[in-house]
């Protein structure tokens, strides 16, 4: 497929770099091709985590992960009816609002807002942020009173959640990857730092290894690790590229073949760049999705 498309506003519309499910249309007319009903959706990078919402929503049973305390939040707010058990907020005037998830995704969903995506947590915040806290708690609670739940959620670097479906036997029909990949000059985006590194630990400590997946010198020793992987767990794996990163399309393909990783599908999408690339350089704003046969394709 080869599409240009209007971006629309998504379902779920929140603060989240990177958020691609204003292109839903295309991601759902690559994927329910390859999905069976009911059959399981999961994500390495779920970051908004709008598509898997929608892919929820339309009955998939779905899994989401991300290393960010702020994506899993948002995940467990929308998507689920748990609470956090533990709470060790970072600063005091965190306490108030780490009981629920709801709380803690406006928490962040406001701290973009008001401070945009290249800031610290700060250590105090005034009555302008409380408000826009309690509004983005109307609207998570909201988005939750939808009822549309998924199967499971993790807040893991992607190589640990590869490994532990795998060692867990969870089988997934379609696995979808989006990394927070650099920018095309090789430079590092700076918002994946904040989302995954500083809005990590702000509710509670985790273990969590990030693997620094954006990293120009590794991103493609890594993808191959991931596909790897991914292969090992899947019917068919999803890889998301846009034409604003390294690895652009030609040298990703190239190390993708060379490494057998012989995709049997590569779908694009266009759409006018504006709000779309971050650079404001192009005038158009290209989406790249390769399908690659999983190992589980043959099994029953
Ligand atoms: C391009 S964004 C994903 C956007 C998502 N597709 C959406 O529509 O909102 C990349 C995501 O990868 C996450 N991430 C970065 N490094 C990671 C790692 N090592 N393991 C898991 N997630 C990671 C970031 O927190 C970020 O949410």
């Amino acid at each position: 497929m080869d599409i240009f498309i209007k971006a629309k506003k998504p379902e779920l519309d929140i603060e989240y770099y990177g958020q691609q499910s204003r292109f839903f249309e295309f991601f759902d007319a690559v994927i329910s091709d390859l999905m069976k009903e009911g059959g399981i959706y999961a994500e390495t990078n779920s970051g908004s985590n709008g598509n898997a919402y929608m892919f929820a929503k339309k009955g998939y049973k779905v899994i989401t992960n991300d290393i960010s305390e702020y994506s899993y939040s948002v995940a467990k707010a929308i998507l689920s009816d748990d609470k956090p058990l533990n709470i060790a907020p970072k600063y005091a005037w965190l306490k108030e609002y780490g009981d629920t998830y709801i709380k803690r995704a406006a928490v962040f969903a406001s701290l973009v807002d008001e401070y945009g995506y290249n800031s610290s947590v700060p250590e105090t915040i005034n009555e302008d942020i409380k408000e826009k806290i309690s509004q983005r708690i109307k609207y998570f609670s909201n988005m939750n009173k939808n009822g549309v739940r998924s199967y499971k959620n993790y807040n893991m670097d992607l190589f640990q959640y590869l490994d532990h479906l795998y060692e867990n036997k969870i089988k997934v029909d379609v696995l979808f990857m989006d990394f927070a990949w650099p920018w095309r000059d090789g430079k590092k985006t700076e918002e994946y730092e904040t989302t995954t590194n500083e809005y990590l630990n702000v509710f509670e400590e985790s273990n969590n290894n990030i693997t620094e997946i954006w990293d120009k010198d590794t991103v493609i020793d890594n993808v191959l690790i991931t596909l790897e992987k991914a292969k090992k767990v899947s019917k068919y794996v999803l890889l998301s590229n846009q034409s604003s990163n390294y690895p652009t399309p030609e040298i990703l393909e190239i190390n993708l073949l060379v490494n057998n990783f012989n995709y049997i599908k590569r779908h694009t999408m266009l759409v006018k760049s504006e709000y779309e690339d971050n650079l404001g350089k192009n005038e158009y704003f290209r989406e790249y999705l390769y399908v690659i046969k999983g190992d589980l394709l043959n099994e029953n």
